[in-house]
């Protein structure tokens, strides 16, 4: 396959799991911005047309490491797919000492670097041999990734560290305020020793104010600029932290300026290259690629990401059109697609049902009864419209009545005004008469004299004919007027 049909492509999953499907040596720049190890679940809001935050935030990923059985598996495992990298046995044998002290003494921290150590030897065979790889993280973890990097892309190949400093709110007086992140740059090969196809580069950097004292002054702009060569640390006004009043914002927390990524992909690859970033977010990277004609490739495991913020990002702000300009992948299209999300990842399936049917996926870390969803409508009362919700529960796997009695307990117990069960199979006639009998036993309700049944079901080949849940008007429907949402959250900049 040539690398165009690879390219134009935001993918859904997780990328290890993608990446091992990919091509070797078919990427000429890789920027990668994963989570940083801050112990934070980072929640974007969703926002409806009217640019109102809907009342719950959605998950958009969760930064907090923690040591499970799973992670503890993937650590024993960890140098045997060193050693199968192509890392040496000095090295694999550093980590595994080093791994055993942070298992007593920073097991988060441990949890945060297997994971990346697995992405990042996936990452290293995609890369072209000219190819070089920027990576993204804050100095909460950056000291040790660096000698990950180090592990994997070959200390040889390390070119530099790139301090990108910004302005944002909010200072402590316990610390020096952090405001930079740090970009690890490395070659490929030690033979690919220039990673800017400028070296040094001259731009045109604008200041909001003339500090240096020798800026020159652009009416149009109506900045401050010099032309001077970019040094490692870029802490200058070109690149500016995407804060709320942004024009770019997405509403994806930790969204990075495009400028920033124009940077990136401007020295370091040329026209007709393949940018890949295997943690794309709200597809900064992709934008700033597209601009700049290079091919591109996203992957992002938030499938809210992928299907909702980036294909709107790509269709705004550069026409793009899914299906013609680009494709998404890994996204179910039928019920084997469905079940196969299922049998891959529980979660996610889940993920995709909720978002399916307009839902928002309620935080698992919660104690939510065991709700995976929600969907908001308004409702007419005495005092007005108000907001009111469908809990959902999905079932991937078997389904019995005493799920839909359990469910039928949560909506009695819940301020919800009614329920909605997703099942993967259809049901055979005895055991949907049965599961029917029992759901009208929940009643209805009555909204300007139009009446839905309380709890509902539908299975996931009704979802993918596109039938829905009959409630009131939804909230983020098109024109549907909207309701004084109670306890509004704002969001907090990246
Ligand atoms: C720091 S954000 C990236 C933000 C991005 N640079 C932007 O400007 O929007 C990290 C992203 O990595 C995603 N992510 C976390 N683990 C992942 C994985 N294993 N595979 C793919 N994406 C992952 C998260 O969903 C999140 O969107």
């Amino acid at each position: 396959m040539s690398n165009q049909s690879h390219t134009n492509r935001l993918y859904y999953g997780d990328c290890l799991t993608v990446m091992r499907g990919m091509r070797p040596g078919s990427i000429d720049l890789i920027y990668l911005d994963p989570p940083f190890n801050s112990a934070r679940s980072y929640n974007a809001i969703y926002k409806d047309e009217t640019g109102r935050p809907l009342p719950d935030q959605i998950e958009a990923f969760c930064d907090t490491w923690q040591m499970d059985e799973e992670r503890a598996r993937a650590i024993r495992g960890l140098p045997v797919l060193m050693r199968q990298g192509g890392i040496s046995d000095e090295a694999t044998e550093f980590w595994r000492l080093l791994m055993n002290a942070l298992e007593r003494t920073q097991p988060t921290m441990l949890a945060y670097l297997s994971y990346m150590a697995e992405r990042l030897l996936a990452m290293k065979p995609l890369l072209k041999k000219t190819g070089s790889v920027y990576l993204h993280c804050d100095p909460t973890a950056s000291h040790y990734i660096k000698v990950m990097m180090d592990t994997i892309f070959g200390h040889n190949n390390y070119r530099n560290e790139i301090i990108w400093g910004y302005r944002t709110g909010g200072v402590s007086k316990n610390y020096w305020p952090r405001k930079h992140d740090v970009l690890l740059v490395y070659g490929a090969t030690e033979t690919a020793k220039k990673v800017t196809t400028h070296n040094p580069l001259q731009e045109r950097i604008y200041y909001d104010v003339n500090f240096m004292g020798t800026c020159k002054w652009d009416d149009a702009r109506k900045k401050w600029y010099a032309d001077v060569y970019v040094r490692d640390v870029w802490d200058d006004d070109t690149i500016k932290a995407v804060l709320n009043m942004s024009s770019e914002r997405m509403g994806y927390a930790t969204q990075k300026p495009v400028a920033l990524l124009e940077r990136i992909i401007g020295t370091s690859s040329k026209k007709g290259d393949v940018v890949f970033d295997p943690f794309c977010g709200c597809a900064t990277t992709i934008e700033a690629a597209h601009k700049l004609n290079r091919g591109w490739i996203g992957i992002d495991i938030a499938i809210h990401a992928v299907k909702r913020v980036s294909s709107v990002r790509l269709k705004d702000r550069l026409g793009l059109v899914e299906g013609k300009d680009y494709f998404i992948e890994g996204i179910p299209l039928s019920v084997e697609g469905a079940r196969d999300l299922w049998e891959r990842d529980k979660y996610h399936f889940q993920k995709w049902a909720v978002e399916q049917v307009d839902g928002f996926v309620t935080d698992r870390r919660t104690a939510d009864g065991g709700i995976d969803g929600r969907l908001y409508f308004t409702m007419s009362g005495k005092g007005g419209d108000y907001l009111s919700s469908m809990v959902l529960e999905v079932k991937g796997g078997g389904v019995g009545i005493g799920d839909v009695r359990g469910l039928r307990g949560v909506l009695e117990r819940d301020d919800a005004a009614m329920a909605g069960l997703i099942v993967m199979e259809p049901l055979g006639d005895r055991q949907a008469a049965n599961f029917h009998r029992e759901m009208a036993q929940a009643g209805d309700i009555e909204v300007n004299g139009v009446k839905y049944a309380r709890m509902q079901m539908l299975s996931v080949a009704e979802i993918l004919e596109g039938r829905r849940f009959d409630t009131p008007s939804r909230v983020a429907g098109r024109g549907e007027k909207q309701p004084v949402l109670p306890g509004s959250t704002t969001t907090k900049s990246s």
